[in-house]
Formats: structure tokens, sequence, C-alpha cells
């Protein structure tokens, strides 16, 4: 890795940590209502249906999502460039009883070795990587054959001036009426962070598929996260729930 990688990981993982406290907070983010949870495994279950699958949460966080396919009979591992994420993740985990093995690792390059996984998972993770393709070559490698690697991001940003304008209007409505930080349970990447990543903003959809079948994966599926987005914007702010609409996607592929 370059020094200049290096140092856009230490930004990135710097930001991370900072915004660990109140990351569940945020109703994308820390999963909030029991219909939630329901929407989660009916969309899970879609994709993979089998019980008992070893699945690597790359970039877990503070393992929302780790938990979640803990609990429905999946043997889980996160790994995670943040250190106080990982910390909130290891004591949810603890305090749930959870088996997980949380650890430090780069998503970019996983730690272990080839064809080790059944799933490898990654949500809001793609678009703050600054070598987005190179990740989803080392995750085919960690995967075994027929082993399938779901991905769910989305585009929040995607610079026209309509995104602009629906992103500052959602944010401020919630200020104003709401009086609630719109930016909390968010890392607010500086301008100088954003230039250095090729999909700030979020990665479309069609460049993910680039990315999976540039990189040899099969059988390519795309979701739309209906249910589950229902559900946690009956609890996102109010200038969340009104205001902004955004690409939102869950991509899988196989090996
Ligand atoms: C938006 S959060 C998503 C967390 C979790 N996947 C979720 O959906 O709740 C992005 C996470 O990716 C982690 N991250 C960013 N770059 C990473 C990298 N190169 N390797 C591992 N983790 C990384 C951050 O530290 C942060 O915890």
């Amino acid at each position: 890795m370059s020094s200049s990688e290096i140092q856009i990981k230490e930004m990135v993982a710097n930001k991370w940590d900072l915004a660990s406290e109140t990351f569940d907070t945020h109703a994308g983010h820390g999963i909030q209502s029991q219909k939630e949870i329901d929407a989660w495994k009916h969309a899970f279950l879609k994709v993979f249906p089998e019980k008992g699958l070893k699945i690597l949460d790359v970039g877990c966080g503070t393992g929302e999502l780790s938990l979640l396919f803990a609990e429905m009979g999946h043997k889980v591992t996160g790994i995670d460039i943040s250190r106080q994420m990982l910390n909130t993740a290891k004591s949810k985990a603890e305090a749930r009883g959870a088996d997980i093995t949380f650890g430090e690792g780069d998503a970019e390059n996983p730690p272990f070795d080839t064809s080790s996984f059944d799933i490898v998972f990654s949500r809001h993770l793609l678009w703050t990587l600054p070598n987005p393709k190179t990740a989803v070559e080392n995750w085919k490698r960690v995967l075994r054959k027929n082993g399938k690697v779901v991905i769910i991001d989305g585009v929040w940003d995607s610079g026209t001036l309509e995104s602009r304008v629906r992103r500052s209007a959602g944010d401020f409505l919630t200020l104003l009426i709401e009086r609630k930080n719109p930016k909390k349970g968010h890392a607010g990447y500086s301008d100088e962070l954003k230039a250095r990543l090729p999909h700030a903003g979020g990665v479309p959809l069609e460049k993910v598929k680039e990315y999976l079948s540039s990189t040899g994966f099969e059988k390519i599926q795309v979701f739309d996260l209906k249910e589950v987005r229902a559900a946690q914007k009956e609890n996102m702010p109010l200038g969340e729930r009104i205001v902004r609409s955004y690409q939102y996607y869950l991509i899988c592929g196989r090996k």
C-alpha cells in the first residue's frame, strides 16, 4: 500500500472512531424496530436462505448486521479499520451473548486465506474505499467456489444540483422542526478526503455491476430493499423522511 493510501485510510479510520458513539442512533445505521429486523431477515433470506454459513462482514462498523447474521444462525467474522467502531461491536456482541469474531483488518485486502467464506458481505462500505475494484477482487479470493458477494450501497449525493438541494433542505428541516443535529451518526468527510475517493457521494448501481462482472462474478442479482427502507423511514428525522430520495440497493453475485 502506498503512503498516500495509508494516509487516506488513517483519515477514514479517525472519522469513524469519532462517529462511533452516535452511529447506531441514525435510523439508516442502527436497527430501530422489530419491523426493521423482520424486513432485513426477509431480504437476506431471499439472497442466502441456507443456515450456518461462514460470513465475512467487511467494514462491519458497530456490527449491527453482523449481530443479525449471528441471530439468523450464521458463523460471523467482522473486520474494520476503526478501533472505536469495533469496540462498540464487541461490547454489543458481549451484551447479547453473540459468538462473533471481530478484528482489525483492511476490507480492501481481508487478512484471510483463499476460499475461507461462504458469503462476503458489505454495507455502506464500497463508497469509502480508495480502491473499490481491488476490494471486490480480494473478496472473490476469500470466497469459496459458489460463494456469494453481497453488497448494500447507494448514491447519497449524485453531485447534481437537485441532490444537493434535497440534502440541504432535509438537514435544514431536521434542525428547524426537530431541533436535531442532522449529521449525528455520520462521519462527515472533509472535501480533501472526498476528493481522494472515487465514489465519495455513493456508488452507482451500474458501477458495482461493472466491478462484479469484470471480476468474474456470475448470476448477478439486484434487490431494491423497499421493505427495509420503509421500516427505517418510520424512525428517520422528518427532513430525511420527506425530502430526501436516493438510489439504494442490494446486489449480489456468485463466484
Ligand atoms: C458507513 S460505516 C458502515 C458500517 C457497517 N457496515 C454498517 O453498515 O453498519 C463504514 C465503515 O467502514 C469502515 N471502513 C472504511 N474503510 C475501511 C477499510 N479500508 N477496511 C475496513 N473497514 C473500513 C469504517 O471504519 C466504518 O466502520
